[in-house]
């Protein structure tokens, strides 16, 4: 088994000192870079957009796995593409034709994500599976940084790793919310491929460090 992939979410930095946040992600060892994109609207918080994205993008030197927490988000993906996504990841709450999202997201050359909202059952991807490389199980209530882990999100976590080894091998599942050195390991032994982490990296003392332990936590 390959190793799980960490994503700190920019969401936590200090966005007055971006640039520094970046090159202290880009020298550690993270694997990519969390955008959370939020309108408003599809959740109760407004984040930064494209042009923010972009400056991230210009001095990021690992992959933006972009998060769009927006309702109707057809009308960007073109928008988040050309700001830098290498993933981009819809909710399914948001979209009212997912399969034809989803045809869009990899018709640009982009990896395409759904992420589930925390009452979303995983079952109800069943019928896209096969067209996804990543799903996002959300274990938190999206919006916000610095909330309380849902303890549900290992059995969401086993249900779709039992779906994708029957339907799509390949599928990364990512976890997004509340994710700490005190659960990272039972998440990656529930079958967690990637795990997004805001506040327990950037409130961290040392961030790199903190990336560090994420990624090499043991098995439980
Ligand atoms: C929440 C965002 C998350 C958030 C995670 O709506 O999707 O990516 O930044 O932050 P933490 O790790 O602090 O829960
Ligand atoms: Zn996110």
């Amino acid at each position: 088994t390959t190793k799980h992939l960490i994503a700190p979410s920019v969401l936590a930095a200090n966005f007055a000192k971006l640039y520094d946040d970046i090159q202290i992600v880009n020298r550690s060892e993270a694997d990519w870079f969390h955008i959370d994109i939020m309108d408003g609207v599809f959740v109760p918080n407004i984040s930064f957009g494209f042009p923010v994205m972009q400056a991230i993008a210009k001095h990021a030197s690992k992959p933006l796995d972009v998060h769009l927490m927006i309702v109707d988000p057809d009308r960007y993906l073109k928008n988040c593409k050309d700001s830098g996504a290498t993933v981009i990841t819809v909710h399914y709450e948001a979209c009212t034709h997912l399969h034809r999202t989803l045809a869009a997201i990899k018709e640009l050359g982009c990896k395409a994500g759904v992420a589930l909202n925390p009452h979303t059952p995983v079952g109800l991807l069943k019928d896209v599976i096969r067209d996804i490389d990543l799903v996002c199980i959300m274990s938190v209530n999206p919006g916000f940084g610095g909330q309380k882990f849902i303890e549900q999100t290992y059995t969401k976590i086993k249900e779709i790793r039992y779906l994708s080894s029957k339907i799509n091998d390949s599928l990364l599942i990512e976890v997004d919310g509340g994710v700490s050195i005190d659960n990272a390991a039972k998440l990656v032994e529930a079958g967690a491929d990637v795990l997004v982490a805001g506040s327990s990296v950037f409130s961290a003392a040392d961030p790199a460090e903190a990336v560090r332990q994420l990624k090499n936590v043991g098995p439980i």
